[in-house]
């Protein structure tokens, strides 16, 4: 579980990134986060991976705190959690399948299990047929598939998604969104978005933020701007 007390981020010279948010996220819940740029929602994934530091408040996973400076388990934790970002970050020199396996390979898992895994990851996220193939040659909604695969190997748990559809055409986002309701099965999610036709094509908890705020925690799902 994944839980947020009080959580306020402000920056030195006034700017309010979070103010006050307190919610908890259960294992396996599919999580929208929206509202307009600025907002807060990246501000939110960057919690969780430990990449920013509340100023006041307390962030939880599993019952384990990580809010404060002294915590010194942050390879630990970010072994439970995968990130998809908006603009891919595939590395270009690599394959697919390299791109996919790097982080299984440094932390050490055998040879037969990597590749284990990332065919499992390769085949859910439907590109099974291109693992040999390097970045240059695949298309905006193959490159995040390879994301999205790269995201999931590992055993990770929580998935982070910071406006993943936000590159793609509609099409292709409606593709991308069909493989994170798959994942929604056996990940937490947090979907960062202000595409409103995405969160509302699946009827899932949606957290609203706006100016740093939690204006609404919808858990029937369904937003209107
Ligand atoms: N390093 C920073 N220094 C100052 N302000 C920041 C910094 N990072 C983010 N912010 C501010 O925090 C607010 C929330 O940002 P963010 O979480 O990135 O919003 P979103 O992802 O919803 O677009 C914005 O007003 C942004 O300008
Ligand atoms: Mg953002």
């Amino acid at each position: 579980m994944i839980s947020f007390q009080n959580v306020s981020v402000r920056y030195p010279l006034g700017n309010v990134a979070l103010e006050d948010a307190t919610f908890e996220i259960e294992d396996n819940e599919f999580v929208y986060l929206v509202g307009p740029s600025g907002a807060g929602k990246t501000t939110i994934l960057r919690l969780i991976l430990h990449d920013l530091i509340p100023t006041e408040g307390v962030v939880t996973i599993d019952d384990i705190e990580f809010s404060s400076k002294k915590f010194n388990k942050v390879a630990e934790l970010r072994q439970k959690i995968g990130v998809v970002f908006q603009d891919f970050k595939i590395l270009a020199d690599d394959s697919v399948f390299e791109n996919i396996a790097i982080s299984m390979e440094i932390k050490g898992y055998p040879e037969n299990e990597i590749r284990k895994q990332v065919e499992e990851a390769l085949s859910l996220t439907g590109i099974s047929n291109k693992k040999m193939l390097f970045p240059a040659q695949l298309s905006a909604g193959e490159l995040q598939r390879v994301a999205i695969a790269r995201a999931i190997v590992g055993n990770r748990k929580i998935i982070l998604a910071d406006e993943p559809t936000g590159n793609l055409d509609p099409k292709t986002a409606w593709d991308i969104m069909n493989i994170f309701k798959k994942l929604g099965k056996s990940k937490t999610i947090l979907f960062a978005t202000h595409n409103t036709d995405i969160v509302n094509s699946m009827r899932r908890r949606v957290l609203v933020l706006k100016d740093g705020r939690i204006t609404k925690d919808n858990k029937k799902g369904g937003y209107k701007q």
